[in-house]
């Protein structure tokens, strides 16, 4: 389908048609960019692209998703932002060039994708994965999956201004079928964990976040500072243990806080992946709501709708824990329940969610699913 409409549009066929999912996190929320520990899964729902190389210097990018925007033109030799969506693949081709793989032709893309933008289900990151994956294939660059998370990583954070971490486009480029990934950021050290027979069930609130908006690089500074008040180099080398004798060295109560939440929620990660592992869904499921009013009340990056979703499915028989996912500020929860419990949860959370904000949210039980992938055509 996405071949035929590049066809269309660009009057050739594609090269190469490559796909890369959003992701869920699991638990770990806010620890990648403090050296900590991440619990996120790929998703089925992600972004496709197909692409071919041109002979010239022009690169050229249409989105099913952005129709209005029609055709973006970029010139190789000038890749300055425009301020629309293609900014984000021209930064991924700015940030190959920073690596050392600068293109030598200009290329075509199509883009389209069923996850929901601006739903913190990491639709950047899918763009950005995608993006490289193709690359790799239609200019044979000598670039590993973990690499090409990297570059992703490094295009939103120097081409976008968004100061993320490591998780998104990690999960998008190494998930795996059936599991979670626990991943150490620090080091990239990760683990396959299988998830089970659980249901996973997200719930979008509706409500856009919006991550470049300075909240999320706000909380990246507070915890810098309270790393220089701890005096360590990042805040998960410590334990909570460790936090709790030297605390009182954080002046500001503020990062304090900030510092306490990311702290707890490296334990939580970990806690929640060993609890996985005996298949203790219970004690991961306390977790998770522990991990959401942690995010409520110290880090403040929830909201009242997604309060309302984890407090309300919480509260439903089947569901062993409920929490925000991804930055915060709006977007999804991720639920964790029997199997036997979702058609329940379903009809309960449409009902108390429209009742309370007025529309019934959309809501996507999900399955694990293999990290980013390409093929030629
Ligand atoms: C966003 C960022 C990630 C991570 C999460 C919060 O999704 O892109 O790197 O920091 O927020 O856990």
């Amino acid at each position: 389908m996405n071949a035929a409409a590049f066809e269309t549009i660009f009057e050739k066929q594609p090269e190469v048609v490559g796909f890369a999912p959003g992701r869920v996190n699991l638990i770990g929320e806010h620890t990648d960019y403090n050296g900590g520990h991440v619990f996120p899964c790929a998703l089925q729902m992600g972004i496709t692209c197909a692409a071919a190389r041109r002979t010239d210097g022009t690169l050229r990018f249409v989105s099913e998703n952005f129709c209005s925007t029609g055709i973006v033109e970029y010139a190789l030799a000038d890749l300055s932002p425009q301020g629309v969506w293609a900014d984000y693949p021209v930064g991924v081709i700015r940030a190959f060039a920073a690596y050392g793989y600068p293109l030598e032709h200009g290329a075509d893309f199509y883009f389209s994708g069923d996850l929901p933008d601006g739903a913190g289900l990491s639709s950047s990151a899918a763009l950005e994965v995608v993006t490289g994956t193709v690359l790799r294939d239609l200019f044979s660059l000598p670039v590993t999956k973990q690499e090409i998370a990297l570059i992703g990583q490094f295009a939103e954070n120097r081409f976008i201004g968004v100061n993320c971490g490591i998780m998104d486009q990690f999960a998008s480029a190494m998930g795996k079928s059936g599991c979670a990934i626990l991943l150490h950021a620090g080091t990239l050290a990760y683990e396959y964990a299988p998830l089970g027979s659980a249901a996973l069930v997200i719930v979008n609130s509706g409500v856009k976040h919006s991550l470049a908006a300075s909240a999320y690089n706000d909380r990246r500074r507070e915890c810098e500072a309270a790393c220089s008040a701890l005096r360590v180099s990042t805040l998960c080398a410590l334990t909570p243990e460790e936090f709790e004798r030297n605390r009182h060295l954080i002046s500001d109560p503020v990062c304090r806080k900030r510092a306490k939440h990311v702290i707890y929620e490296n334990r939580r990660a970990l806690d929640g992946a060993a609890a996985l592992r005996r298949g203790d869904l219970a004690a991961f499921g306390a977790l998770m709501n522990a991990s959401h009013a942690s995010l409520r009340d110290d880090y403040e990056v929830s909201c009242a709708e997604l309060d309302f979703l984890a407090e309300t499915a919480q509260k439903i028989d089947g569901v062993y824990g409920a929490r925000m996912t991804g930055g915060g500020f709006g977007g999804c929860t991720v639920n964790l329940m029997e199997p036997a419990a979702v058609e329940r949860f379903v009809t309960t959370m449409q009902a108390a969610y429209a009742e309370r904000f007025g529309f019934v949210p959309e809501i996507y039980p999900i399955t694990a699913a293999d990290g980013a992938r390409s093929e030629r055509v």
